[in-house]
């Protein structure tokens, strides 16, 4: 090592780690401190790695996987089925997206939102729902101008900082529909059938839908007196969050679960009785279209949901079985006056998401079939070193043939990766030992019969797909190993 590699190296072992405990870590800085060399040595506590996600997320591991799986292809063939084209918005957006359109009173922005300025001093925020990034991207990119309605559909991460429990989550995922430019109740009708059927779909055939209007503008600020009033004459009677509602958001009363606020709002006004008459209309209408479909519907008075945004109609979608209504799987409503306090033209608008999370665990408790992804009906054994090279080639050719191929490459025996073989019930197992690497052939040994042929590994595809259509081959099954 000459002088300057030596510096080099005694430079670049500046940072050393000198101690390692499961707790903390030390790090011993050496800086050549400027003037006569002196060393200085500055001891740095590290924080210890904390080998989970923060409070409120998961890891999906791989035995999750086909739930998701399902929820996605079942989702995505239902999009596609009542008209709706995909559109993915960021995570991130300006915070003040969200204070104005889901509204800052809301426990969702107020108390969950996870806001934080960037390097760049934007004030920006991880997305608590969809909608609000949805109608600015609807309004960004002059969608108005498409065919109405405009059916957008998203899929994708949510962030709540609330209380996580069973169903609750800090980070979760929604599948989320839009439809833009369409007033006609038939489109909510159509819009609780889609979500409804969405679920259906999954395997989860008990549903309840329940609905309520919240009316328009004009009448809800009638009904809003109408409702402070009858709450400020029991204001002693309400939690204490609820006697702070009265003022920011006296409606969230109505869906409070604390007993005593339950008691006093059954008693209380319900907006469907003070609807103007063009909400009212609506609102018959829309249930006239449900009853024309077979959809187990209720009425329930005291949905309000918690978003500022919402006019009119507003429904959510639960479990119809005991056990599993302990929360909403979905819900949704319309939303006239947000493209427009977004600053576009006014524009009718509905929409729904429903919990992926609170899906799965629907699906789980019913036994629903979570989606089973095709099995690998060939394998590939190799023996011998040249036998090893020239594998690694063959199953890229069957599988760029459309051939789904198992192999254990890393193993040597061909008695144990013929026990893979058995394992995974292919029907037919390829052996390239050394001769057959030589000789430019293969060995198709049927996993049933046991019977075995040798064929040219030029026509090796051609045979193998063949096979796979014309024999008659049971699967053979996993009893008879014992890996
Ligand atoms: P949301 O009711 O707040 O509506 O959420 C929809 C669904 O997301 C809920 O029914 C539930 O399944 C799931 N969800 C909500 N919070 C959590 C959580 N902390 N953990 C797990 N799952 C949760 C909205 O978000 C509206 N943007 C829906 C909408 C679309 N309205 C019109 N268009």
């Amino acid at each position: 090592m000459t002088k300057d590699t030596k510096a080099v190296a005694k430079k670049t072992k500046a940072v050393k780690v000198v101690k390692a405990t499961k707790k903390t870590v030390v790090k011993t800085k050496k800086v050549a401190a400027k003037g006569r060399g002196r060393k200085q040595v500055v001891k740095k506590e590290l924080e210890p790695i904390v080998l989970q996600p923060p409070r409120g997320m998961k890891d999906i591991l791989p035995e999750d996987q086909p739930y998701w799986e399902q929820v996605r292809r079942v989702s995505e063939k239902s999009a596609r089925d009542y008209g709706f084209s995909r559109m993915d918005v960021p995570l991130v957006e300006f915070s003040n997206l969200f204070n104005r359109s889901i509204g800052d009173g809301t426990d969702v922005v107020e108390k969950e939102l996870y806001s934080f300025v960037t390097k760049g001093g934007d004030k920006v925020a991880l997305r608590p729902e969809m909608t609000a990034g949805v109608a600015r991207a609807y309004l960004q990119h002059g969608m108005n101008i498409l065919s109405k309605p405009v059916k957008l559909f998203s899929t994708g991460p949510i962030y709540r900082y609330d209380r996580p429990q069973e169903g609750r989550q800090r980070e979760f995922n929604q599948i989320n529909y839009e439809a833009f430019g369409e007033q006609d109740p038939i489109l909510d009708a159509q819009m609780i059938q889609a979500a409804t059927r969405l679920v259906q779909s999954l395997g989860i055939k008990a549903v309840q839908v329940q609905i309520n209007s919240i009316g328009c503008p004009v009448c809800r600020k009638e009904y809003k007196e109408l409702l402070v009033s009858y709450l400020e004459s029991k204001a002693s009677k309400l939690c204490v969050d609820c006697k702070r509602r009265i003022e920011v958001s006296p409606l969230r009363i109505l869906d409070c679960k604390e007993d005593k606020c339950s008691q006093l709002s059954a008693a209380a006004p319900q907006s469907v009785d003070h609807l103007c008459e063009e909400c009212r209309v609506h609102f018959k209408s829309l249930l006239e279209y449900l009853d024309e479909l077979d959809l187990p519907y209720t009425i329930n008075p005291r949905l309000v949901r918690g978003l500022d945004y919402y006019t009119k109609t507003v429904f959510e979608v639960w479990s119809g079985s005991e056990e599993g209504r302990k929360s909403a799987l979905g819900g949704g409503g319309r939303y006239d006056g947000l493209v427009k306090l977004l600053g576009g033209e006014a524009t009718p608008a509905i929409g729904f998401a429903l919990g992926v999370e609170r899906l799965i665990i629907e699906m789980k408790r019913v036994q629903a079939k979570p989606y089973k992804g095709p099995k690998p009906k060939v394998f590939l054994a190799q023996l011998g070193e040249l036998a090893k090279k020239k594998s690694l080639r063959l199953f890229s050719e069957l599988e760029k043939n459309g051939i789904l191929v198992a192999e254990s490459f890393g193993r040597g025996s061909l008695k144990s990766q013929l026990r893979v073989a058995n394992r995974l019930g292919v029907e037919m197992t390829l052996i390239l030992g050394q001769k057959e690497a030589l000789d430019g052939t293969v060995i198709i040994k049927n996993m049933v019969s046991g019977e075995q042929e040798t064929a040219s590994t030029a026509k090796l595809i051609d045979l193998v797909k063949r096979k796979l259509k014309t024999d008659n081959v049971v699967v053979y099954h996993e009893e008879h190993t014992n890996i």
